[in-house]
């Protein structure tokens, strides 16, 4: 155990985590049927103990049929039977918790799966039944109702709305689906909804989980009347609501629903935590991340940005001074699963790479993409993002360099991105192939078996083992990253830069210098602790970062 700064008092571990997101599907696989499983996972709590990350966010385990990669839960209190049992997570909690490292679920209010069954029961009792009453349900325009009831669309592409078959066999009413057509909207006025779900963080926060992370936390609560009709679509419609009063997005009174959470979460010793998936802008984020609230709220804006020191710095500024002003930690995040990889976003053209879209789109050529560029500016950026205030996340396989999975055949696709726009945006696979954790053998040492998703031949060059055995790799940069960054303590304050590069220290002892530029410029006076690239001539290299202590 290394006795430092990093000590905060137990309600407070959060403040400063570094947080690994487990994508269980992709992760590892304990019984060889291509499916990464919770056994898998427990195998594995050796290497994200060594890792040194202080949590773990567990994408969805639940039941699903899986139409939006577990995002379409059928039951909130279960585990999906290909992923193991309520024994095994209990297991995997305890596994974690005994290697020191905390547990946060995810947590799926805005919409459903369509086997959920409160959906069956909407389904089976008709027309202006009391289960309807759960979602949005809407009778269709025109002839026999055949049109949906307005021309809004999906986020996932197509309508928004999908026509059911009522009990008798007819073609009957329409039900709203921001997402797939497989995850219908819950309507968040009834108070069985949220009772159910104020039920469910008890039940995780009795078996011992630490924390959650609530999904598109920003909807939730809507305003489906009749007269938003007329808007032709949703999208990009945000101005012409009063802040707060969009039917769809960051409605003000979605808060009301968090303020009843906070009383749970708060019921526990030490108290569970939450981190908002919100993309709203930077002013209404602090609504989510507020301690009456759900307490943290992730910030994308770097995930959004190029490799790009103008920007990084504006970013930085605003959320370390939002999140001290109402009185919690920043959040900051390169990668998830559903963007593309950070180190294969920075490898593409473009002066500061870019979001992968038009790169996925033209065939997600590897050749395109400048991966050893990519990885460097992605070590950079991971350096300067450690040494920052706040909780950072980390996703499954970054810590390897892993590189984006650009091209996958049509028929092996399973995002409903890919679907839904009829292969006009390929979706988010490329970033949930499984985790390569041997050079050789069937699906690279990810499970005995295959994988669900292909993987390509590079992907030996990232296998955990390759990399255990190099000093100089990825792997043992983040290794390396994560124990130093438990000594650094102290108030952030920027000093004096130059174009091109920021330098920032923390407390008297640490100073940080990230160069965006390709010259290398020199080093402060100090102890040179962790640098993201070899020195160049005893100066810092081009594109890289470097932490020193004095
Ligand atoms: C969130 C998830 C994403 C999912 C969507 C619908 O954005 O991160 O993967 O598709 O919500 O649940
Ligand atoms: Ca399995």
């Amino acid at each position: 155990m290394t006795p430092a700064k990093h000590d905060p008092s137990p309600a407070d571990w959060w403040r400063e985590a570094v947080v690994y997101q487990i994508y269980p599907r992709s992760f590892a696989d304990g019984n060889g049927d291509g499916i990464g499983d919770l056994a898998g996972i427990t195998g594995r709590v050796g290497y994200l103990a060594d890792l040194g990350v202080d949590a773990v966010w567990l994408s969805p385990f639940y039941p699903s049929a899986l139409a939006d990669g577990g995002y379409d839960v059928d039951d909130y209190r279960d585990v999906d039977p290909r992923l193991g049992t309520l024994a095994d997570i209990d297991a995997l909690i305890a596994a974690l918790h005994g290697a020191g490292i905390k547990v946060i679920v995810d947590i799926v209010p805005n919409h459903t799966s369509d086997r959920h069954a409160w959906f069956r029961e909407a389904l089976a009792t008709g027309r202006g039944s009391d289960a309807r009453g759960r979602y949005h349900f809407r009778e269709g325009r025109g002839d026999d109702g055949a049109s949906p009831p307005n021309g809004w669309t999906s986020i996932f592409g197509g309508p928004a709305w999908t026509r059911v078959v009522e009990p008798d066999g007819t073609p009957g009413q329409w039900y709203f689906h921001y997402f797939a057509a497989e995850q219908p909207d819950l309507n968040w006025d009834r108070r069985d909804v949220r009772d159910d779900f104020l039920r469910t963080i008890r039940f995780w926060a009795d078996r011992g989980v630490d924390g959650f992370r609530i999904d598109v936390a920003f909807m939730l609560t809507k305003d489906l009347d009749p007269a938003h009709d007329a808007l032709p679509d949703v999208h990009g419609t945000e101005q012409m609501f009063p802040e707060g009063h969009h039917p769809l997005f960051d409605r003000d009174d979605v808060q009301d629903v968090y303020a009843e959470w906070r009383r749970v979460f708060d019921d526990y010793d030490p108290p569970r935590t939450a981190v908002a998936e919100a993309w709203v802008p930077a002013h209404r984020r602090v609504r989510y991340a507020s301690p009456a609230s759900l307490g943290q709220a992730f910030n994308f804006d770097l995930l959004e940005a190029g490799f790009d020191a103008v920007a990084f710095r504006e970013i930085i500024e605003r959320n370390v001074a939002d999140a001290t002003a109402s009185g919690t930690s920043s959040t900051w995040v390169f990668s998830n699963h559903d963007v593309v990889r950070h180190a294969t976003r920075y490898g593409l053209p473009g002066p500061a790479g870019d979001d992968g879209g038009d790169w996925l789109r033209s065939g997600g050529d590897p050749a395109a993409v400048d991966a050893a560029r990519g990885l460097r500016r992605a070590r950079a950026a991971t350096l300067l993002m450690l040494a920052l205030p706040g909780s950072a996340y980390l996703y499954q396989g970054e810590e390897l360099g892993l590189q984006e999975v650009g091209s996958i055949p049509a028929a092996e696709r399973q995002d409903p991105v890919f679907f839904r726009s009829r292969g006009a945006d390929v979706g988010r696979d490329g970033c949930r192939v499984p985790l390569p954790w041997t050079s050789t053998g069937p699906s690279f040492g990810f499970g005995a078996g295959g994988a669900h998703l292909p993987q390509p031949s590079w992907f030996a060059r990232y296998a955990v083992d390759v990399e255990e055995a190099d000093p100089d790799s990825t792997l043992w940069f983040y290794r390396n990253a994560l124990r130093a960054r438990r000594e650094i303590t102290g108030v952030f304050a920027w000093e004096d830069g130059s174009p091109g590069v920021l330098r920032f220290s923390r407390g008297d002892e640490w100073r940080i210098v990230a160069n965006f530029g390709e010259a290398p410029v020199a080093l402060p006076q100090g102890e040179v602790v962790m640098t993201s690239a070899p020195l160049d001539a005893g100066r810092l290299a081009g594109e890289a970062t470097v932490w020193v202590r004095r």
